[in-house]
């Protein structure tokens, strides 16, 4: 069932995740541990990534040194709280290119709308990372990821600070060729769509929004 979810137990991760949860940490505290937390998890989400070696000359000899495959990856923060993973993953990966996906729920039916898409090219010959904070239903993540498709991408990864077994179940339905990385597997969804224990709304904590 979770074969393609990766949780990260590093100490740190799970330490500043509790802090993070805690309903008292202030929105200055949540935004700088998101920040970090999210090095933890760039790290862990880019492993795999393909490799080649480069011939380059150290001030003693020549070697073929290890260096990253390919094009320069793409970030794609789901907004808006996607944003806030986004800024620290930049900081460990600075020269990625950076995309935006914006989707909204249809009051009525429910479905996720889209309101803004701006990707970089040649997204076909990238690593492409879709960033959201919390994979709750996983409605509009998978439809994200469909969008992302349409646009070319092949190779992509999913990062998220906490996800419900919903969301992760509705991803692999969808997109079972998508790896996800979290900090947290949660309990389930309330009857609202939040993660329950959770850390409330990410976006209004991170934000200072209500
Ligand atoms: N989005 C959030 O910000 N929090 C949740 O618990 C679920 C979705």
């Amino acid at each position: 069932m979770y074969d393609h979810l990766t949780i990260v137990r590093h100490p740190l991760v799970q330490h500043k995740l509790t802090i993070m949860r805690d309903k008292d940490t202030s929105t200055k505290s949540f935004r700088q541990l998101l920040r970090e937390i999210s090095l933890l998890l760039a790290y862990e989400i880019t492993r795999e990534m393909p490799m080649t070696t480069k011939r380059i000359e150290t001030p003693l000899t020549e070697m073929d040194a290890p260096v990253i495959e390919g094009k320069k990856m793409a970030l794609i923060s789901i907004l808006r709280a996607g944003n806030g993973l986004l800024d620290g993953v930049l900081e460990l990966i600075p020269a990625a290119r950076v995309g935006f996906v914006g989707l909204y729920r249809d009051e009525k039916t429910l479905q996720p709308v889209q309101y803004y898409f701006k990707v970089p090219d040649g997204l076909d010959e990238r690593l492409v990372i879709a960033v959201d904070p919390m994979l709750a239903t996983g409605n509009s993540s998978a439809a994200a990821v469909d969008l992302l498709k349409q646009a070319g991408a092949k190779d992509i990864r999913f990062l998220c600070l906490l996800a419900a077994p919903e969301g992760v179940a509705r991803m692999k339905e969808a997109h079972p060729d998508v790896p996800i990385v979290t900090a947290a597997l949660d309990e389930k969804l309330n009857e609202k769509g939040y993660i329950v224990p959770g850390l409330g709304d990410a976006g209004d904590r991170m934000f200072g929004t209500k």
